[in-house]
């Protein structure tokens, strides 16, 4: 059986998230100053946002870590396309693996509290304890992550794979983050417009390939993974889940 080849996603999107260019420039912002900084990434996807950050900040070096070898591939590209070469380094690795080289100055976990594996419930409280323990005394926290907007209903929890207790209201999220030490600097969080900008680009790649390949032995399995993508989202999250951009001071 052949695999089949869907365009990956970075081909529809800037971002692997909800994520406007403007918010992003604005959130990056925030993170300063930069200079001879370094700044970590974890669960980085193809390293958009640090690659951002290296460029707003001639000084400022990186580290990105992801276990998705493509997209690791696809940010080595656009480093060394962009000049950032000697400025950032791309792990593709688990990082449940991966050994820290140093004290980061900067941490961004941007949609990726999920990658120290474990009870979804634990999710975040996981990746304020790790950023914690990698930030210098005084390092900027940049937490992308999932609050309830509004309280979900009983069949938008069954329409899609979130438990209702992984996420906290906004200012619930905002109190956890104080509870481990941090202090709030900004919150913000993804509009409806980025929310639907991003899924729509989500589906479009399947949708594109089904067009395509309408006789192909995979065309069950693609259907049916974007129908359930589709159903999560119209069905589920949209409007309810809200994705939060935290800027956390470390003590
Ligand atoms: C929603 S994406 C966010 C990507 C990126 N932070 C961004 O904003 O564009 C979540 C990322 O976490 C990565 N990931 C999940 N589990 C991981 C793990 N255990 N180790 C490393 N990366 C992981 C996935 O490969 C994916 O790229």
């Amino acid at each position: 059986m052949t695999t089949p080849k869907i365009t990956p996603l970075y081909e529809d999107v800037t971002f692997h998230g909800p994520l406007s260019e403007e918010r992003a420039a604005r959130l990056i912002r925030g993170l300063g100053p930069l200079d001879g900084k370094h700044v970590l990434d974890l669960g980085c996807g193809w390293a958009e946002l640090l690659l951002r950050t290296l460029e707003a900040a001639p000084t400022a070096t990186g580290t990105g870590v992801d276990r998705n070898a493509v997209d690791i591939a696809h940010a080595q590209a656009n480093a060394d396309a962009r000049g950032l070469t000697a400025r950032v380094r791309l792990h593709a690795a688990d990082v449940q693996q991966w050994q820290p080289e140093q004290g980061y100055d900067v941490v961004i976990v941007n949609g990726a509290t999920q990658v120290w594996g474990g009870d979804p419930l634990q999710h975040t409280e996981n990746a304020l304890k790790a950023a914690r323990a990698l930030l210098n005394p005084q390092g900027m926290f940049l937490l992308g992550e999932g609050f309830w907007e509004r309280e979900p209903t009983a069949e938008q929890l069954e329409a899609m794979p979130v438990p209702r207790d992984q996420y906290r209201s906004l200012a619930g999220l905002v109190d956890f983050a104080h509870e481990h030490g941090y202090r709030l600097v900004a919150a913000e969080q993804a509009s409806l417009d980025e929310w639907d900008v991003f899924e729509n680009a989500h589906g479009l790649a399947w949708e594109r390939w089904l067009r395509d390949n309408p006789d192909s032995e995979h065309a069950d399995d693609i259907r049916a993974k974007a129908d359930r993508q589709r159903t999560y989202r119209l069905h589920g999250w949209r409007a309810t889940m809200g994705l939060a951009y935290l800027t956390l001071q470390a003590p």
